[in-house]
């Protein structure tokens, strides 16, 4: 079993729990900082059964160990999916599963309107378009799926919406994280940001604020 990619709060720990002790886990990540967070969390969980690499998702030479590869929140990032796709599949046992977790932003919403987390969504948009990926990618994986060969794909979307909570914080967290970017490429000058973080927040301490993460779409299926 792999976990294509992970970080503070990673899928590995449920994971390494499903499979049991005769099972084995596998997590990559291509940064060495999200390795070894991800390390530091199993060894308080006392997780005998999961191991780090960092790789790049896309290079995996394995061929055919694995009874399940997943990804979460990866595809989204990259400038060519299909290749880390490829090697997904390749990774997957014949009939093995294939499971994807990834984000479609334009599904994003707050309740009542807030122009601040408008422009977020339009500010994040353009940063993960700019580095070539598509923040919107959740909708296409069943048929990028598909196209590599996968059988029985199935789907479901699932929407985070909060009213109070650190989930209501991930906007303006989100928005701090690509300030620096932002800035750099003049989408934004540095006080109109701090405006948006500052009404983000705002947005966030008012429990009568409804403010949604983005769409998750879940796909998966079997390996053909
Ligand atoms: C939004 S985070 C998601 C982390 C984790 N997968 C999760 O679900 O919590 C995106 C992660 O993808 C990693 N990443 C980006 N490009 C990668 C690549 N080519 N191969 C492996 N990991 C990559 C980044 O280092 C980062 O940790």
């Amino acid at each position: 079993m792999s976990g294509s990619g992970l970080w503070r709060r990673s899928r590995h720990a449920p994971m390494a729990r499903l499979v049991g002790l005769e099972g084995k886990v596998v997590g990559t990540d291509a940064d060495d900082e999200v390795i070894a967070l991800a390390r530091e969390d199993a060894r308080t969980a006392k997780l005998d059964n999961v191991e780090f690499r960092r790789a790049d998702a896309a290079m995996c030479q394995a061929t055919e160990e694995y009874d399940l590869v997943y990804a979460r929140f990866l595809l989204s990032h990259l400038s060519e999916p299909e290749r880390c796709l490829e090697a997904m599949v390749r990774a997957c046992n014949v009939k093995g599963a294939l499971v994807l977790e990834d984000v479609d932003f334009s599904g994003s919403f707050c309740y009542p309107t807030c122009v601040a987390y408008d422009r977020y969504i339009q500010l994040y948009e353009h940063i993960v378009n700019r580095g070539g990926g598509d923040p919107n990618i959740g909708r296409k994986l069943p048929g990028m799926l598909r196209k590599m060969g996968a059988e029985n794909v199935l789907v479901n979307v699932v929407q985070p919406t909060h009213l109070e909570g650190e989930g209501k914080l991930m906007a303006s967290i989100t928005m701090q994280r690509i300030a620096g970017a932002v800035i750099s490429e003049r989408l934004a000058t540095e006080s109109e940001v701090q405006q948006i973080i500052t009404e983000l927040n705002d947005a966030a301490a008012d429990s009568e604020t409804v403010m949604s993460l983005p769409r998750v779409f879940q796909v998966w299926g079997r390996r053909a």
